[in-house]
């Protein structure tokens, strides 16, 4: 797996004002790689990640996965997922829940579906909480971030 951003440029236009919000970024991530933006606010780290799960398009530039240019592709057309800084979850679902509904919609089996959750709930650490809802475990630092 490999995520390529070539030459990438976002602009934002409003009446006649204009936001640079990525001036020609280009990024060469492979698999394994653990990569992180960092920089002040309004810097364009957000519209970066939003272009690569396809939320955005870019003004100019080309993203490629596996070689396979995804620049205009729908967010549910690209394998990427994006966990969005305040968090979307359905309330009236379990944690659970929440976890199957997009497996669910991918159409896995039962099975394939189980092994996943119980897979997810480990790798964050939720074991024990699955049938609670999102308002009755802790948001952890979440909930004080902007
Ligand atoms: N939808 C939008 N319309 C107009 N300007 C935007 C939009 N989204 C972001 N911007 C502007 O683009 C720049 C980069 O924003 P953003 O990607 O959110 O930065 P960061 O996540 O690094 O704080 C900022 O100047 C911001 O105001
Ligand atoms: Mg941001």
């Amino acid at each position: 797996m490999s995520l390529e951003l070539k030459n990438i440029y976002k602009i934002f236009k409003s009446g006649n004002t204009e936001t640079v919000a990525v001036n020609n970024f280009s990024l060469n991530i492979q698999k394994g790689q653990l990569v992180t933006f960092l920089g002040p606010s309004g810097c364009g780290k957000t519209t970066t990640l939003r272009m690569i799960a396809g939320f955005e398009t870019p003004t100019n530039g080309k993203i490629y996965l596996e070689g396979k240019d995804i620049t205009n592709d729908p967010p549910n057309k690209r394998d990427i997922s994006m966990m969005f800084q305040s968090y979307a979850l359905f309330p009236h679902m379990t944690i659970k829940e929440n976890i199957e509904f997009g497996l669910k919609l991918k159409k896995l089996s039962k099975k394939e579906i189980k092994e996943k959750v119980s897979k997810i709930i480990n790798l964050t650490g939720l074991e024990g909480l699955e049938d609670r809802r999102p308002d009755q475990i802790s948001g952890g630092s979440n909930n004080v971030l902007h």
